[in-house]
């Protein structure tokens, strides 16, 4: 099996599918790996190090595509890329298909089996591929956050902590799970004032817990929303419904109520986002104003830290990729029901129900 590892394009990303590690591990299993040249090198991997793995280094992108029977990327494949899939390949990434109904077309079109990250599933019932990046995205959207809060960058200078005398600063986080609870976790560690809001009441219940009282804790229903929304320095939507269109939680009149100058970190928005003023941002204009309010909304916010994410992405896909080596896609699909639940697309046909349903298929 021929695996290819593609040097992703997205704008300001910085990961990459496949460390070193694991490239040594596939060759052992007897895999031939192709890299494109410099696909490591902004996560700190040189391309000598994967030569030194076993790889076999190519410069040019098409000749990765054209060659893999199994593409390994991170981010989903952008237009410039949806010409170098090939008919029937097997394509293993994050993929957000409820977002991008374009490369859906692509994806039927060409008989991709496209798994998505995303929706594979762990024994009992998360999504071990999408968890590392949610925390990374969790605990980076509170720093974000405080850094667009800074006067120098539009914010309305308050200091999230706040000082002895004078109130912390006001973050509402709007989804208990993983980012969420990350978000909750960094948040409180600078001393601001936190509220999460989730309709899971385990969730709930698991952060009362563990912040005894310093974290307040709500049932997400529009009452709370708008009063907790209209009240924060800083806004984070962490909701997922999954593999679905993220359900707007937060309305644009509600955001109109925030104090101006306030920051809003919409996780979220790979899936579409779930507060109404949002659309998709990039690392080179991560923020737009509404309502005179900061928007941020950039859908890969783990490239920001490339490395940390390519080392807690790869440590995740590790058994997968193995598994995939070891067996055949085929086998592998058949054999691990996880691993199955990522399949997304098969013979043109969109095989994940939510997906199906949020682009209109079913
Ligand atoms: N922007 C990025 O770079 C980036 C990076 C990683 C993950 N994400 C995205 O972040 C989102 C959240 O991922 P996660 O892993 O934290 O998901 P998760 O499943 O761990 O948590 C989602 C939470 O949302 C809650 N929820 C659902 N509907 C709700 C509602 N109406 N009100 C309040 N809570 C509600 C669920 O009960 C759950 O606790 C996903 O869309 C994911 O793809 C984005």
């Amino acid at each position: 099996m021929t695996i290819g590892v593609p040097k992703e394009i997205k704008i300001g990303e910085t990961r990459v599918s496949m460390t070193p590690s694991l490239c040594r591990r596939c060759v052992s299993l007897g895999a031939k790996v192709l890299v494109e040249k410099f696909a490591g090198l902004r996560a700190g991997f040189a391309d000598a190090e994967y030569r030194a793995a076993g790889a076999t280094l190519v410069a040019a992108a098409d000749k990765v595509w054209r060659t893999a029977d199994v593409i390994l990327k991170v981010k989903e494949p952008l237009a410039a890329e949806y010409d170098l899939l090939g008919e029937g390949q097997t394509i293993f990434t994050y993929l957000h298909l409820a977002a991008g109904p374009e490369l859906t077309k692509v994806l039927l079109k060409k008989r991709i089996l496209g798994i998505a990250y995303e929706t594979v599933e762990g024994a009992d019932g998360s999504f071990p591929l999408l968890k590392p990046m949610s925390q990374i995205a969790g605990r980076l959207s509170i720093q974000i956050g405080a850094y667009f809060l800074q006067s120098q960058h539009g914010g309305s200078g308050v200091l999230l902590g706040g000082i002895p005398g004078t109130m912390p600063g006001h973050v509402v986080v709007v989804g208990a799970g993983n980012s969420g609870a990350h978000a909750v976790q960094m948040a409180a560690g600078m001393g601001a004032r936190v509220t999460v809001l989730d309709l899971d009441t385990r969730k709930l219940e698991a952060l009362d817990t563990e912040y005894r009282g310093r974290v307040v804790t709500l049932m997400s229903n529009p009452a709370n929303i708008e009063s907790e929304v209209a009240d924060a320095d800083l806004l984070i939507g962490a909701v997922l419904i999954p593999a679905a269109k993220a359900p707007i939680v937060v309305s644009s009149k509600t955001v109109a109520r925030m104090r101006p100058g306030s920051v809003i970190v919409d996780i979220a928005i790979d899936q579409g986002g779930c507060i109404e003023s949002v659309h998709p941002t990039s690392h080179t204009t991560p923020t737009y104003q509404a309502h005179g309010v900061i928007h941020y909304a950039v859908p890969n916010m783990p490239a920001l830290v490339g490395r940390t994410s390519t080392l807690g992405l790869t440590q995740a896909t590790e058994p997968y990729v193995a598994m995939i080596v070891q067996k055949g896609v085929e086998r592998a699909l058949a054999e691990h029901k996880g691993l199955a639940k990522g399949v997304n697309t098969k013979d043109g046909q969109i095989t994940y129900d939510a997906v199906a349903k949020a682009l209109g298929y079913s």
